[in-house]
């Protein structure tokens, strides 16, 4: 029988190392039960001795998360392993985590003490933390930068101390995959010559992988030693800790399901997962909204951009088979939501897919106009381009004659002092009704302008005022040209009380008057799709020969 890989979780400790990082009680617990749900199965929950904060929190995830093994960090002296068994022993599976550095830097530098002493250290830390639980694990620091027949004389006195797991962190992230895999195949073997292969093979006994991204090959150096039989990976959600981070988890669980194949040929077994990666993502955004720790949107697996296809022959290939420019489903790792993204690079299949998937139907004429616009009206004018300003082109298409409101005059005061608040005054042309002419005040120019035309016609921002409430979902400005008398780009999206969003592009060279014009166009946009959008969608949109 081969071991299946076990998965420990050390976002909580390491990760909460991580500089600027500090988690409340309520979020780490929440955390917790997020890992125990992803299926993770060991979970350091933190060091006790460090702070009665982190005493407090392992105590209390110990109690309230059920369903994996919880470990608590110790140094290997009595004190700190009698603290972490208090904590941790409220656990349904506790583990103490215990270590001492082995390299000859930390010996002399930080622990100054001679190898004979750290043995000794080793054999009784690792004998007491026995004496209070079942399951050891024992750490050597800075393995990666120690004497491999030390290292090795070190981790044979923990295994005859009764550790069963035992870890050889890459501390400062030093080591390269082939390295890492050469020193765990030597440690593994010093292992099974020692007597300990039937332990090794069942999971009795297990090697450890702690590895740091200072190089950045945290996770391939992880991979690697999986290959040479460490049978337990150590890692944190989106990589956190200690400086440059810890491997990713998230990466390494989904690096061993792609590559399964891979990994079935290499060690001669399946290294089995105990993992639900639906729940990959959630967790990922959890813990980002809980240490404030954006993540990169270029990221593997997690990050914003890592299923986001915006180049036309990329968008192509998706549309016609996900597999030919993706290697995981994004719903198998919870991501919701279309791959393909609008931008620059977008071509005709991506134009007519989103199209397409938002109910419109319409011939091949009308997709190739609504390519032209979208090309020379707004590809190189807007930074994001929602599917609202390429559904404006075909309302336009189809619905121009219908629109209401054209702006006629419009007066902005904005140089404004003490108490006074700039001011506007707008005259819309509205084909029904004839000419509309209100003021507003506001925050801003902008602020003031949007409310005086709201105003005008019969809208408002304020969901109170009983009017035809409309929300401001998205609003940018950019600069088309350079200088100071550039042509200034205004994009808006607007949303009713039906949550209809419509989109509007504004140009002017004053960036206030192109903020109503986009507004103006939001809003004939919007009334024009509430009277006939339902209607056009229902057939076959075609253009009528020019
Ligand atoms: O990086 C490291 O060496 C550690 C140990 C305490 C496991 O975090
Ligand atoms: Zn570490």
């Amino acid at each position: 029988m081969n071991p299946r890989i076990i998965l420990f979780d050390t976002t909580l400790r390491d990760g909460e190392q991580s500089p600027g990082v500090a988690l409340d009680l309520k979020q780490k617990v929440e955390i917790g039960k997020a890992l125990v749900e992803l299926g993770i199965d060991v979970i350091e929950a933190g060091f006790p001795i460090t702070s009665p904060g982190d005493f407090e929190a392992v105590k209390t995830i110990a109690k309230e998360v059920k369903g994996a093994t919880i470990a608590a960090l110790a140094r290997a002296n009595q004190k700190d392993i009698e603290v972490a068994w208090e904590a941790v022993k409220y656990s349904d599976s506790p583990r103490i985590h215990t270590f001492i550095a082995t390299s000859d830097i930390h010996l002399k530098y930080k622990l100054k003490k001679t190898r004979e002493q750290v043995l000794e250290l080793t054999e009784q830390a690792v004998k007491y933390a026995k004496s209070l639980c079942p399951d050891v694990e024992f750490s050597a620091e800075d393995a990666t930068r120690s004497d491999w027949d030390y290292l090795a004389s070190v981790v044979l006195v923990a295994v005859k101390a009764g550790a069963t797991t035992i870890n050889i962190p890459d501390t400062v992230g030093y080591t390269v995959p082939q390295e890492y895999y050469n020193l765990i195949k030597f440690l593994v073997e010093k292992l099974c010559k020692e007597g300990y292969e039937e332990e090794l093979k069942t999971g009795k006994l297990r090697l450890s992988v702690h590895c740091h991204n200072d190089l950045g090959l945290a996770v391939a150096n992880s991979v690697s030693a999986i290959l040479a039989g460490a049978t337990q990976i150590e890692g944190t959600i989106n990589g956190i800790g200690e400086r440059a981070g810890n491997a990713a988890l998230e990466e390494i669980i989904m690096i061993l399901k792609t590559r399964k194949d891979f990994f079935e040929k290499e060690l001669g077994y399946t290294p089995e997962l105990n993992v639900n990666t639906r729940k990959i993502v959630p967790i990922s955004q959890l813990v980002s909204k809980y240490t404030g720790m954006i993540v990169q949107p270029n990221k593997a697996i997690v990050g914003a951009n890592a299923f986001a296809h915006e180049s036309g022959i990329h968008q192509h290939g998706i549309i016609c088979e996900r597999s030919t420019y993706e290697i995981i489903d994004p719903a198998e790792v919870g991501w919701t939501g279309s791959a393909i993204v609008l931008g620059k690079h977008s071509g005709r299949h991506a134009i007519g897919f989103k199209l397409r998937s938002r109910g419109w139907n319409f011939d091949d004429k009308v997709l190739t106009r609504i390519f032209e616009k979208f090309r020379h009206e707004i590809k190189d004018v807007l930074k994001k381009i929602d599917e609202e300003y390429v559904e404006g082109i075909l309302l336009d298409l189809f619905l121009e004659r219908e629109y209401r409101y054209s702006l006629v005059a419009s007066q902005v005061i904005s140089v404004c002092s003490g108490s006074l608040k700039p001011f506007a005054q707008i005259e819309i042309e509205d084909r029904k009704e004839g000419r509309k002419v209100s003021i507003g005040l506001g925050v801003g120019p902008i602020d003031a302008a949007y409310k005086a035309a709201a105003e005008a016609l019969g809208y408002s921002f304020d969901k109170e005022s009983g009017k035809k409430y409309i929300k401001l979902i998205d609003f940018s400005i950019s600069a088309l040209t350079g200088g100071t008398s550039a042509e200034g780009v205004c994009g808006v999206i607007i949303e009713n009380e039906k949550g209809i969003r419509t989109a509007g592009l504004g140009r002017d060279g004053d960036i206030v008057i192109a903020s109503i014009k986009a507004l103006l166009k939001a809003l004939n946009r919007l009334e024009a799709f509430e009277e006939k959008g339902e209607f056009l969608k229902n057939q076959v949109l075609s253009l009528k020969e020019e």
